[in-house]
C-alpha cells in the first residue's frame, strides 16, 4: 500500500463547478468569488472576507493595508512557514523572531515581551496545523503595546480558541487553499476583517488600486468608463474558477471537518501509549482542525545537546516508513535556519532553541479527506511494527 501525505478529494459535483465560470466566458474575479467569500463568512464569523491569491498575498495585502513599512519590525514566530517572515521582507520591514512551545508548536506568549521593541508594529501569531495560538495574551500584549496583529490562519480552517473562529481576533485573518489545505482552490487565500475601512483598503489593493472591481463597471451604466486608481496596488485577485472550487466545497465545510477531527481522534487513540511519540496538543478552549497531524518524535528529551541524535532517529524511522510505502514529512521548517534568514540576521540553531528542535525532531502523517480506513490503519500498524 502506498499513502500519501496528502491526496486532494473533490466531489464530481465540485470537479464539475469549474464548468459554469469557464462555460459563462467570465473568468476573473465575479459573482463566483464573491459567493465563496459570503460563505467563508458565514463558516467563520467573520465580518469581512476577501479572496485573494494565495494566503502570502493574504499577509502581504494585509501588512499593506495598515501601513506596514521600511523601519518596522513585526514579531514572526521562529517555527512556521517561510512566507510569514518573507512579507514582512517585501514590504521593507524587519523580522524579529520568537520561540515556540514545543507542547503545541505555537508562538510561547511569554517571550513575545522580549521580542517588542520601540519599532515593533505588527504581531504575527500563526495557528500552525490548526490549532489556534493563545490569543488572549496574545492580544493583550498587542493592546498594551499598540501593535496591530495580523494572524496567520493559513492552516487553521475550523480552529476556533474560547468558541471564536481564528482569523477573527487580529487586525485581519489570513488563510491558504493549497491544496494541502482542508479547503483548497488550487493555489487561493482570504483575508478576513472585522474592520469596514480595512477591508475596502484590501479589497482595492488587490485589485491594482482600482476605485471599482471589473465585474461592477461591466456591470454598472457605463462599462466604457475605466476606473481610476487612487493606490499603486497589486492583482492579487482569486479568479472565478477558483472561487466557484471554493464555494462549491464550503456546502460540506462541517462534514470536511469532521472527518479530520475523526482521523485525528483515531490516531490520539492508537499512540496514546507510545511514549516516544508526542501526539498533537489538546487544550482546553481550543478546537481543533488538523490541516494536519504533527506529532513530535522524541526518543531522549529534546535538550540542545540530545536534538542531532533524536534527528539521526527521526530520520531513519521516515525512512522505514517510505519504504514501507507511508509518507511522512517534517511538520515544517525553521525559518530562522534557512539561508536567507540565518544569514542576514546571523542567526544559530540555540537563538530559538524550540523551533530548532521542532523542524529538526517533528513527524507529521498523513490525514486527509478521503482517507480510507484501511489507509489509516495500515499507517498505523506500520508505526507499531517500525517503532523506534
Ligand atoms: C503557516 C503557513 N503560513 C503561510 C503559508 C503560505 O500559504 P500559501 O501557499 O497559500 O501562500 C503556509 C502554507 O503552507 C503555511 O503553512
Amino acid at each position: 500500500m502506498k499513502i500519501p501525505i496528502a491526496r486532494t478529494s473533490l466531489t464530481e459535483a465540485e470537479t464539475r463547478s469549474v464548468l459554469k465560470p469557464l462555460r459563462s466566458g467570465w473568468l476573473v474575479q465575479g459573482e463566483e468569488v464573491r459567493r465563496f467569500e459570503s460563505k467563508w463568512s458565514a463558516f467563520t464569523g467573520a465580518k469581512h472576507s476577501i479572496a485573494v491569491t494565495s494566503c502570502t498575498s493574504a499577509m502581504h495585502l494585509s501588512l499593506a493595508a495598515l501601513d506596514f513599512g521600511p523601519g518596522d519590525e513585526a514579531v514572526v514566530p521562529a517555527f512556521t512557514w517561510i512566507s510569514t517572515a518573507n512579507v514582512v521582507e517585501h514590504l521593507g520591514g524587519t523580522v524579529v523572531f520568537c520561540d515556540i512551545d514545543l507542547a503545541t508548536f505555537n508562538l510561547a506568549p511569554g517571550n513575545i515581551e522580549s521580542a517588542i521593541s520601540q519599532s515593533t508594529k505588527a504581531l504575527m501569531p500563526v495557528h500552525l496545523f490548526g490549532l489556534a495560538a493563545e490569543m488572549s495574551p496574545i492580544c493583550r500584549i498587542a493592546a498594551s503595546n499598540s501593535l496591530c496583529i495580523v494572524e496567520d490562519a493559513a492552516c487553521g480552517f475550523g480552529a476556533t480558541y474560547n468558541g471564536r473562529h481564528v482569523g477573527t481576533f487580529g487586525d485581519t485573518g489570513c488563510f491558504s487553499f493549497h491544496p494541502r489545505k482542508a479547503i483548497t482552490t488550487g493555489e487561493g487565500g482570504m483575508v478576513t476583517t472585522e474592520d469596514d475601512c480595512l477591508a475596502e483598503r484590501i479589497r482595492r489593493l488587490r485589485d491594482h488600486g482600482a476605485s471599482m472591481t471589473d465585474l461592477a463597471r461591466h456591470k454598472g451604466p457605463r462599462p466604457y468608463l475605466l476606473a481610476d486608481h487612487p493606490e499603486a496596488g497589486y492583482n492579487q485577485r482569486m479568479t472565478d474558477i477558483q472561487g466557484v472550487l471554493g464555494s462549491t466545497q464550503m456546502d460540506r465545510a462541517k462534514d470536511i471537518l469532521e472527518e479530520r477531527q475523526l482521523l485525528a481522534a483515531n490516531y490520539d487513540q492508537a499512540f496514546a501509549d507510545l511514549d516516544w511519540l508526542q501526539t498533537p496538543a489538546q487544550l482546553t478552549g481550543h478546537s481543533h482542525g488538523y490541516q494536519s497531524y504533527p506529532c513530535l518524535f522524541q526518543t531522549e528529551p529534546l535538550e540542545p545537546a540530545l536534538v542531532p541524535k533524536v534527528h539521526e532517529a527521526r530520520n531513519a524511522f521516515m525512512d522505514r516508513l517510505q519504504q514501507a510505502g507511508v509518507s511522512t514529512r517534517p511538520a515544517t521548517h525553521a525559518v530562522h535556519m534557512l539561508a536567507y534568514y540565518r544569514d542576514k540576521y546571523g542567526l544559530a540553531p540555540e537563538s530559538f532553541p524550540n523551533a530548532y528542535a521542532a523542524s529538526q525532531c517533528s513527524i507529521s502523517l498523513p490525514l486527509f479527506c478521503g482517507m480510507e480506513e484501511a489507509e489509516q490503519v495500515y499507517v498505523i500498524e506500520k508505526i507499531l511494527e517500525l517503532q523506534p
